[in-house]
């Protein structure tokens, strides 16, 4: 069980003491179920935030899931990260592979980052095999489906208690 964390994160110097796990979602992933089932299956994004939040309870995460289909407000998410938030999981959707802007707004905050892709990207069009999000992502998560976001918040806590041990 993760207690609450108050170390640094790679020696970096922001310091919470919070277990509020933000994850954002970004264009379409509202459509899951119903958009492309054959490489999205047929899980719901609510059945992905029931998932989020009964893992994030066994992890000691306060989980606050969000979904939009608009860019500024992904980017305003970020910016309001401040020392309530121990850390971000993104499923940047399409913009992963178009936003500048969202790096941009991910280099700015001192936190954990898991960047998760419910399909494999590597294995598809070739315009999804550039993410420009990567750089600033603690790691990457992809082509598992929805338990990708399961494996992000304990890929998470595993950077959490490292920052408790080097911090
Ligand atoms: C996605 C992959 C992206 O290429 C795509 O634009 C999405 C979903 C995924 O979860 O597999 O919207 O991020």
């Amino acid at each position: 069980m993760l207690t609450l964390w108050s170390g640094e994160f790679r020696g970096r110097d922001a310091v919470t003491a919070t277990n509020t796990v933000l994850i954002i979602n970004g264009p379409n992933l509202n459509m899951l179920g119903a958009r492309e089932p054959e490489i999205y299956g047929t899980v719901t994004l609510p059945d992905i935030e029931s998932m989020c939040q009964n893992h994030g309870k066994t992890l000691g995460f306060d989980v606050d899931f969000r979904q939009s289909n608009a860019e500024s407000d992904l980017i305003s998410w970020i910016q309001d990260i401040d020392i309530q938030v121990a850390g971000l999981i993104i499923n940047a959707g399409a913009y992963t592979h178009t936003s500048i802007a969202l790096l941009d707004a991910l280099k700015t905050i001192n936190r954990p980052i898991i960047e998760v892709h419910l399909s494999n990207v590597y294995s598809r069009e070739t315009f999804r095999h550039r993410s420009y999000i990567s750089p600033a992502a603690t790691g990457t998560i992809c082509g598992f489906g929805p338990y990708g976001y399961v494996m992000a918040l304990d890929a998470l806590a595993d950077q959490l208690r490292s920052g408790e041990d080097t911090g």
